[in-house]
């Protein structure tokens, strides 16, 4: 009896350990990076700026998670230092957004990707 259910805590354990996927760094990932087609997809029709500032604050709030994840690659602080860099130039964006400049667009669109390649070079 004992080891039954010893068993049975081990397998209610791995089941948890499977469905704790949706909220893994690799999820926040992959939900950030489709925020970010999204955005890029109509980043230039300012008429839809507000949108947009609303997609870029659900990028910022996947990172405040993901700062707090550990990467399997690389020293964790220097991680936590570029999440937080990387939070910064999505605030740049959103804060571009919503006072219309879109003209300013563009240069931090391609801060995000440079900071995104630094931290896949480094972590992933
Ligand atoms: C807007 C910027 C970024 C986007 C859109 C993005 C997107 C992604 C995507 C699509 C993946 C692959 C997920 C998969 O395997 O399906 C990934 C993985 C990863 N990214 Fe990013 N990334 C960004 C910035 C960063 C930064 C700045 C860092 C580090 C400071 C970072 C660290 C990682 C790590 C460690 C993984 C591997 C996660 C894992 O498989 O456990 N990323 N990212």
């Amino acid at each position: 009896m004992k080891s039954f259910t010893t068993a049975l805590f081990a397998f209610a354990l791995f089941c948890t350990s499977q469905f704790s996927y949706a909220q893994s760094l690799k999820s926040n990932m992959k939900s950030t990076e489709t925020l970010l087609k999204q955005v890029a997809s109509k980043m230039n029709d300012a008429s839809k700026n507000q949108e947009n500032a609303a997609l870029v604050a659900k990028m910022i709030a996947n990172f405040e998670v993901a700062k707090n994840q550990t990467p399997d690659a690389g020293s964790f602080s220097e991680y936590q230092a570029l999440m937080n860099q990387s939070m910064l130039i999505m605030k740049e964006l959103q804060d571009a957004f919503n006072r219309n400049d879109n003209a300013a667009v563009l240069s931090i669109m391609q801060k995000i990707n440079t900071n995104k390649k630094e931290g896949h070079d480094k972590f992933k």
